[in-house]
């Protein structure tokens, strides 16, 4: 029977704890049960009875042992999530008691805490678990924290031993743009701080007590606010009726609205919103599961998305992702793995390790690589071999973050940045229509031995971007790759001979070599573009063009300071702009909006031509790489 129920854990906040075993989880969460009030009637004096005829010295954890040994049997309670109460409302913990449960249940949208708690080990301070935790943490996205310094006992209650943790963490969290709201020193297996405040002990200590400080915290809109995205688990029969089983995982859905499934694009509107064993609403909101009965049968299966048809989501076969890689062979170029995102699951293959990230440290590790080993965190983008549905993580939380499934092992997690979204309602409204030959782009991908791709070079003028494409394109096509430079000055002279240097002129003009670049890289050339291009916006419309067509676009900063361009002059330009010869020249009295999230950067005032280009192919290569055609792109 599908589940309609309606999550009953709606109003409870769902906190999450992380931190290291050794420091102390199951004892908090023992202790936390027990001082609430919300252990089973006996168990506390059960467990005691058995250390007693034990001989066995009374630990908390054996408590957690003996409750999770109880709910193993009983597989219909939901193993994951463990129920306690306050005065004034409901929690529940949901369990985690390792970096692949947790990273599991990122997936299912268990891990939708509301909160979470970090727990250090006051004996053992910030160690690299606790940084790698804090940087799991980060990608989920929980905006809510506390850190539990535990064990204050074993440090004789010592006040500058927590404010010292406190200030080395503080700095760490903040790096990772996570403003924790409060330290709270604890002892879990004495109960100094969860319920009780501290009697004499860390006496210096006079904020609140952890479940004031929980009670506090507001429960997080459960995203309600943000756009529509149910992720459809199953269809059902009912005599004639067709129900559509899912769950809204961001955004409010009612009665007549038009929603639109991706990735097939069918659009229908909800004649019905069907819960189970509750009474009829005429909208559901997310953390709701649902069933849909559309006015128009379409179809919709397993994996597939809906939306508004106004706030669609991603839709895309190549995506870039910061990833987490847990497991114990490395995340590796040319291999194959699974993702699953929500209820969508698809083959898919690393294509380029962007840049490697020390979780501890922060710092990026030097040198170009292939794979991605465990326990470090990457920019990496990853190719699927179908089309995927999701979101930038920092839009929507849930379809933003995926795992990487090893050989039916999740091995790893990530979170989405950068995707482009496209408005598809324009696609839907005009009348024209594409015409696809029967030559596409994975058989021109054979003949080339290697894909088309835009490369966007952008910068100020003087920059190098003229001889960088120059010299890209020598190396290119000595390797017999098939390469067309596009270059500002020479398309000026011919399809944008009627353009000037006005804001509206440059739009346009970059507009054109979008979408002329886009044909050619459809025909299967890396295409090299040179413009200044300097207006942001202008670079993500032709991004957006370039993308939708399932085609690489890579933007490169050609970055050289501005004095620098004007002593080099190449074409005595920036000279005749002082002089007042020519108005609106870029860096002088027209704005030059550097990229803010480019693939590549290079400092043509710091690196030879050659360096450059070495780097422009390290990037570029393995994206044009054949063994990537199978996967019909
Ligand atoms: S863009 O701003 O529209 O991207 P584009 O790269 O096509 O510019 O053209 C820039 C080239 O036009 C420069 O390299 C320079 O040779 C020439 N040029 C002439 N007037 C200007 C101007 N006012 N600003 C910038 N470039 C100019």
């Amino acid at each position: 029977m599908p589940d309609f129920a309606p999550n009953s854990g709606v109003h409870a906040l769902r906190i999450v704890i992380v931190g290291h075993v050794d420091h102390g989880k199951s004892t908090l969460v023992g202790r936390l049960l027990h001082d609430t009030g919300s252990l089973p009637e006996g168990k506390f004096e059960q467990i005691q009875n058995v250390c007693r005829r034990r001989g066995m010295p009374f630990e908390w954890a054996f408590l957690m042992d003996a409750l999770q040994a109880e709910r193993d049997q009983n597989v219909t309670i939901d193993v994951s999530q463990i129920w306690f109460r306050s005065e004034t409302r409901s929690y529940v913990i949901i369990d985690a008691p390792g970096h692949k449960e947790f990273l599991k249940n990122m997936v299912t949208g268990a891990a939708n805490a509301g909160a979470a708690l970090l727990l250090i080990a006051a004996n053992e301070g910030v160690q690299e678990q606790s940084k790698r935790h804090a940087y799991l943490l980060s990608m989920l996205g929980v905006d809510q924290v506390l850190v539990l310094i535990n064990k204050m006992d074993l440090v004789d209650y010592s006040q500058s031993i927590f404010l010292q943790i406190e200030k080395e963490y503080r700095e760490f969290l903040e790096r990772l743009g996570i403003h924790p709201v409060r330290f709270i020193p604890i002892s879990a297996r004495d109960g100094l701080n969860l319920v009780e405040p501290s009697n004499g002990a860390a006496s210096w200590y006079s904020g609140p007590t952890l479940l004031r400080a929980l009670d506090r915290l507001p429960v997080p809109n459960a995203e309600s606010d943000g756009p529509l995205r149910f992720a459809v688990q199953d269809v059902y029969r009912f005599d004639e009726r067709r129900i559509i089983a899912g769950r809204i995982e961001s955004g409010t859905l009612r009665v007549g609205d038009h929603i639109l499934f991706s990735p097939n694009n069918k659009i229908s509107s909800v004649a019905s919103i069907e819960r189970w064993n509750a009474p009829l609403k005429n909208m559901a909101s997310a953390g709701e599961s649902i069933g849909l009965i559309l006015t128009e049968p379409v179809f919709v299966e397993r994996g597939h998305i809906g939306s508004h048809d106004t706030e669609t989501p991603i839709e895309t076969k190549r995506f870039r992702a910061r990833v987490f890689w847990m497991g114990d062979s490395p995340f590796s170029i040319g291999k194959r793995y699974n993702v699953k995102l929500l209820t969508q699951e698809i083959e898919c293959q690393l294509v380029s390790v962007d840049r490697v990230i020390d979780a501890t440290s922060l710092e990026t590790v030097a040198g170009l690589r292939l794979s991605v080993m465990k326990n470090e965190v990457a920019e990496v983008t990853i190719q699927a071999r179908s089309p995927l549905v999701m979101d930038n993580h920092d839009k929507v939380d849930t379809s933003g973050r995926f795992v990487v499934v090893d050989d039916r092992d999740v091995a790893g997690g990530g979170i989405i940045f950068g995707g482009v979204y496209v408005e598809r309602e324009r696609i839907h409204s005009t009348n024209l229509f594409w015409s696809e030959g029967r030559i596409d782009q994975r058989i021109r991908t054979e003949r080339n031995g290697h894909r088309g791709a835009v490369v966007w070079l952008t910068g100020l003028s003087g920059s190098g971007k003229s001889t960088l494409a120059r010299a890209l394109e020598t190396n290119l096509f000595n390797r017999h790759m098939q390469v067309y430079v596009l270059d500002g000055d020479n398309v000026r002279h011919g399809l944008n001979s009627n353009l000037g240097f006005t804001p509206d002129d440059r739009t346009e003009n970059i507009r054109r070599v979008a979408e002329v670049a886009k044909l050619i890289a459809d025909a299967g050339l890396v295409v090299i573009t040179s413009l200044i291009s300097p207006y942001r916006l202008d670079r993500t419309r032709a991004r957006n063009v370039i993308l939708s067509d399932d085609i690489e676009f890579i933007e490169v900063h050609v970055a050289a300071p501005l004095q620098v361009c004007e002593r080099r002059d190449p074409k005595n330009l920036y000279k005749r702009a002082r002089a007042g010869e020519i108005k609106d020249f870029t860096g002088i009295d027209a704005p030059y909006e550097e990229p803010e999230n480019p693939e590549i950067t290079i400092h043509t005032d710091r690196e030879s031509v050659k360096e450059s280009v070495g780097r422009l192919l390290d990037f570029l290569i393995p994206r044009l790489q054949l063994d990537l055609a199978e996967y019909e792109i």
